[in-house]
């Protein structure tokens, strides 16, 4: 097992580089069993969640080129069997993907019961409204989802909250069905109409993704098509907290600034800048931090996703910062490990107040999950003295080589072999 070590106190400054974006790439990736000719799909991110979901399709079946470090092409043609395997699936979230695009390809799909980042109650049960409402039977034995139509058939779906997965699922499974298909009070996430747009450039027939109400024309064939997952609205605002915290500048190439709109507002707030120009931002910091409050909402609003790392730059911006969590029940339990760095903050259920310290000292921490690992790269990279970080496994997840990218913007980081520890169970 690997740490991350990190000695504190350099400014961020230069040019870094977005990958594609994880949420995107693993619905778009499965998205490709619903295409009757092969796909290449480009931007793809080099993390652990999209090699897991391109070692479950060739599980299933389906052939998968390389064709470079951030392309492939996907063949499903050969996928005979839709049942994805326990022990690949039950780790990781977006596993639950390949419900929507089996049952959409072949009426019918066996998954494990999705797992992911510990948030707290993370139910399927719009995902399951919807299969049902689509004309599927549905079982939860051993494990796992199984799901069965005689056929699809489109209907209206209304949503009792705004949910990403069972909007992206609604998407995929609907997009053959017979007829048309409505789903109300959809989430608007950009991951939502990437999904959206590389369904149409295979021929689906989707409108109204982005808003919440989306209408989608069952199709009988998808053609092949080449397409490029957009850049990562969460990696990019991570690089921007990080910059911003450690009083750097620095430019972040491969973003789309209007993604980054609610995360940009937030940062002004603090006193950070930052300019726009049309596929890349400069951010950067020549005055004292300042408090704000924070209220995570599904899209456009500010993204969950973010909040801790938001969380570790206002550790040290001056008065009392308060962060709503409006998505998860439990996405504050990094918080502790902010603790043992010298942060002042204390929670009650979903509220977190935070009182800025003049500085964070470094100490060891552990990743509690993605973005809780994220805030604590950003809080050792402002903390005085050494700060390490374990359980990077769930970093690694979602940041494609980000080690090599801070340390490109002149951080202090290494990847350390953890003594004696075993090989990482890096699912
Ligand atoms: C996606 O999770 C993302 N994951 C999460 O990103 C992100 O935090 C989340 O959307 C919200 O933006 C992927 O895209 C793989 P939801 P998802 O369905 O789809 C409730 C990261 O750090 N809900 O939008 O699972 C649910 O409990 C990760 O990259 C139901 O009640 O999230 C939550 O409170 C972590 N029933 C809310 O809806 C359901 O059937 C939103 O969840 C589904 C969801």
């Amino acid at each position: 097992m690997d740490k991350y070590v990190i000695c504190g106190g350099n400014r961020l400054t230069g040019t870094v580089e977005v990958s594609g974006a994880k949420n995107a790439a693993v619905a778009i990736i499965p998205a490709a069993i619903l295409a009757d000719e092969p796909c290449i799909i480009e931007n793809i991110p080099n993390i652990s969640d999209v090699s897991i979901i391109i070692k479950i399709l060739t599980q299933i079946g389906a052939s998968v080129k390389m064709i470079n470090k951030s392309t492939i092409e996907v063949d499903s043609s050969k996928i005979m069997e839709p049942t994805v395997p326990y022990e690949m699936a039950r780790h990781m979230r977006a596993s639950y993907y390949f419900l929507g695009a089996l049952l959409g390809k072949f009426n019918r799909a066996r998954v494990s019961m999705p797992g992911g980042c510990d948030l707290g109650d993370r139910p399927i049960d719009q995902h399951l409204k919807c299969f049902k409402a689509l004309g599927a039977e549905y079982t939860i034995e051993h494990g796992m989802v199984g799901l069965k139509a005689e056929k699809l058939v489109g209907a209206q779906v209304y949503f009792d909250i705004v949910t990403v997965g069972a909007t992206i699922n609604a998407m995929l499974s609907a997009v053959k069905a017979k007829g048309l298909t409505v789903i109300e009070n959809a989430a608007k996430e950009p991951h939502i109409v990437d999904l959206a747009n590389f369904l149409n450039s295979m021929g689906a027939d989707i409108m109204g993704a982005g808003t919440d109400v989306i209408k989608i024309r069952g199709v009988d064939y998808l053609k092949g098509a080449r397409y490029a997952i957009i850049p990562d609205q969460i990696e990019a605002g991570t690089y921007m907290m990080a910059i911003a915290a450690t009083k750097g500048d620095a430019i972040i190439k491969n973003v789309i600034p209007k993604h980054l709109e609610s995360i940009t507002a937030k940062l002004e707030k603090t006193g950070v800048n930052v300019e726009e120009y049309d596929d890349s931002i400069r951010v950067w910091v020549d005055k004292p931090l300042v408090k704000t409050n924070v209220k995570t909402m599904p899209h456009p609003g500010f993204p969950t996703d973010m909040q801790p790392q938001m969380a570790a730059l206002l550790t040290i911006a001056e008065g009392t910062s308060i962060i709503t969590e409006g998505i998860w029940d439990n996405r504050f339990r990094y918080v502790d490990e902010l603790r043992r760095m010298g942060a002042d903050i204390s929670v009650d259920g979903k509220v977190a107040v935070i009182s800025g310290t003049d500085k964070l000292t470094g100490a060891p921490v552990r990743a509690t999950d993605l973005r809780a690992g994220a805030a604590l790269l950003i809080a050792g990279l402002i903390a005085e003295g050494t700060t390490e970080i374990e359980d990077i496994f769930h970093i690694e997840r979602g940041y494609e080589e980000i080690e090599t990218k801070l340390k490109k913007l002149g951080a202090n980081i290494v990847k350390k072999a953890i003594p004696g520890s075993t090989l990482a169970k890096a699912l």
